[in-house]
């Protein structure tokens, strides 16, 4: 995988360290229409503060895989554990390079690819579990991961299929799936939490924020472009007609009743279970 555009974006627009949905504490309180990008930067450092209390004592190395941008290894050193890293994306491994000038190690693999040249106290998988291929992933990790160690994944997992194709359906893991591998590679499920309603104020605010900045915005121009060039718009409507059409449809992404209809944004962790 070359680069991911997507990530790629959200990193250079949002500019913040993290790549994922953040985490509030009081969700109930938020007035997703009043939220800034700054509110949602701090509620990302709050996900990284909270899901690191879900790090058992014992762990000292951990291994970032999907590392993203790097928030999460920088919180993870603080916190005093030795991290490496792991992404199959170039424009990331910039970023580290960058960032860690070698202090952090940095693989460019899928992780389903990856052959680890040790084993690590912990895989921490922020957001990055529903992009590995369930099976190949849980054999990955299975080698990748010392007797007793762990596995802590933080992502959405797909809990209601109803065969619509709705396009949460497509970009998740099927829960049960993913468990009965865990259990079949040998790890058992020892904590988890829901934190659905910790996350949604993210997708309610960056949606508030497509309809107040972004959707005028493309109406302003498409007018303007009626108006004085009709045919500009002519040509741009025939060579990107389809492309915005399906864009728009996967904005039904940043919908969170239909989030919570197909999925749930849990933490689980994992431990390997000492095969002896
Ligand atoms: C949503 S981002 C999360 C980044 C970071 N963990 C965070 O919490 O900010 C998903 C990450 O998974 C990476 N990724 C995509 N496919 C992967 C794969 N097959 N194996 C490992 N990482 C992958 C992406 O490049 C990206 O770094």
């Amino acid at each position: 995988m070359p680069i991911d555009h997507v990530l790629k974006l959200y990193s250079e627009s949002i500019r913040s360290p993290y790549l994922h949905y953040g985490f509030w504490d009081e969700p109930e309180k938020i007035d997703p229409k009043k939220l800034t990008l700054d509110d949602m930067v701090q509620a990302q450092g709050r996900y990284i503060e909270h899901l690191a209390t879900y790090i058992p004592e014992d762990v000292k190395n951990i291994l970032d895989v999907g590392a993203g941008i790097g928030g999460n290894s920088t919180y993870l050193l603080s916190q005093g554990y030795e991290v490496d890293a792991l992404s199959p994306d170039e424009y990331q491994e910039s970023v580290f390079k960058d960032k860690y000038a070698g202090k952090v190690k940095f693989y460019r693999s899928k992780f389903e690819n990856f052959d680890p040249d040790k084993q690590y106290d912990m895989v921490f998988q922020s957001e990055s579990a529903c992009y590995i291929e369930i099976e190949p992933g849980w054999k990955t990790a299975q080698k990748t991961i010392r007797n007793g160690g762990y596995l802590l994944a933080s992502d959405y997992f797909l809990h209601h299929n109803d065969g619509s194709g709705d396009w949460h359906i497509k970009a998740s893991h099927d829960e049960r799936n993913y468990m009965d591998k865990a259990k079949e590679y040998g790890f058992k499920l020892i904590r988890e939490y829901d934190q659905t309603e910790n996350t949604m104020p993210t997708l309610d605010g960056a949606k508030a924020l497509l309809e107040r900045f972004i959707f005028p915005t493309v109406e302003f121009s498409s007018n303007y472009l009626d108006k004085n060039h009709p045919f500009i718009l002519k040509v741009i409507k025939k060579a990107f007609g389809k492309k915005v059409n399906d864009k728009m449809k996967q904005i039904s992404l940043l919908n969170s009743s239909d989030f919570k209809k197909y999925k749930r944004y849990m933490i689980y962790l994992f431990q390997k279970v000492d095969p002896s």
